[in-house]
């Protein structure tokens, strides 16, 4: 009876697969009424001197079996651990699976290049709003009502006390009124027209650049043009100065810098003259000071105005100022200088 109840165990534990199985097989077994308790029923039928002896070869049968399925239940856990290790494994020298990684926005970026160009120099920045009344954004600029040069920026009207600001100069009348001379600001921000193309948005950012202090000539703008030129466009771009009007600038110019396409030759690019337009400056109109109360017989000053989407347009190569507004991402994608 022994004998078959051993062989029973074997044969039922030799083709299972999980732990499950070997627990519930286990427990037909060993539990108090499985096939091994059911041993000591045979108890009476067997000779009072051979008891001890089929009691104890029960006891040996059972702590066998416990063995048997502890040992059993450790190879297939092993087993399990295994294939789990198996089907797990990572290796770590496969090629990565590409992950797109974002970037600063192309008018951020030139935004950012220009600030620390400047702050090199010594500005500091200025943010001012983008509402802001007549006087700020005309009047006090020198751009008195009906006057021709407020043609040039098609305003937006809030109401009629408040517009959005057509230029960042605006700025600068609230910087003099504040802090006297010796001022070095610079000021980015938005400003809004109502004019719309392909060069135009209406609404665009700019740097404005204000410096006033004691003998500041048109020399001093052109050595600090030059050297933001030639960090944004390279070291090889040279600059020009051509004359030109705004109302709060006096002389008033516009600073071309030599074609980065054909370096000058001429080109599509620069309508075969070899320059190209970057933007707006002066020398701050002795009326524009008088108006913040800065005596303009002792201190002088100058100004300048940049694009920022023209900045990055003409750097980048983009011809139309929508693309820097879509958002699409085939074409920021491939603006990444920082
Ligand atoms: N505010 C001018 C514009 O928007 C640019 C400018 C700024 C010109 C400062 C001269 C000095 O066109």
């Amino acid at each position: 009876k022994i004998a078959e109840v051993r062989d029973a165990i074997k044969n039922s534990a030799d083709g299972l697969q999980d732990r499950r199985a070997v627990y519930e097989t286990r427990k037909s077994f060993l539990e108090k009424s499985g096939r091994i308790g059911q041993l000591m029923k045979y108890m009476k039928e067997i000779e009072p001197a051979q008891k001890a002896d089929f009691g104890k070869k029960v006891n040996e049968l059972k702590s066998w079996a416990v063995d048997y399925f502890d040992s059993l239940d450790e190879k297939i856990k092993q087993k399990e651990l295994q294939s789990r290790y198996e089907s797990e494994k990572i290796d770590i020298t496969l090629p990565s699976t590409h992950r797109q990684v974002g970037c600063l926005h192309p008018v951020t970026q030139v935004r950012n290049q220009l600030i620390d160009v400047f702050s090199g120099m010594g500005f500091t920045i200025y943010e001012g709003s983008e509402i802001e009344n007549d006087y700020y954004n005309f009047t006090a600029l020198n751009t008195p009502k009906d006057h021709p040069a407020r043609d040039m920026q098609d305003t937006f009207y809030l109401s009629p006390e408040f517009l959005l600001r057509t230029q960042t100069s605006s700025g600068q009348i609230h910087v003099m009124e504040k802090q006297k001379p010796p001022i070095k600001i610079l000021s980015p921000g938005k400003v809004f027209r109502s004019d719309d193309d392909a060069t135009h948005s209406p609404m665009f950012s700019q740097m404005e650049g204000l410096v006033v202090d004691k003998g500041i000539t048109l020399g001093d703008l052109q050595g600090m043009l030059d050297v933001f030129v030639k960090k944004i466009y390279g070291d090889d771009t040279r600059t020009r100065l051509r004359p030109s009007y705004f109302p709060f600038t006096e002389p008033s110019v516009e600073v071309d810098v030599s074609c980065f396409e054909c370096g000058g030759k001429g080109c599509n690019f620069c309508k075969h003259t070899g320059w190209i337009e970057v933007l707006g400056a002066g020398i701050v109109n002795r009326k524009v000071l008088e108006n913040c109360g800065i005596d303009p017989d002792v201190y002088s000053g100058l100004a300048f105005g940049i694009g920022i989407e023209r900045t990055a347009m003409l750097k980048y190569g983009i011809n139309n100022i929508k693309q820097l507004f879509e958002s699409d991402i085939r074409v920021l994608s491939q603006i990444d200088d920082n």
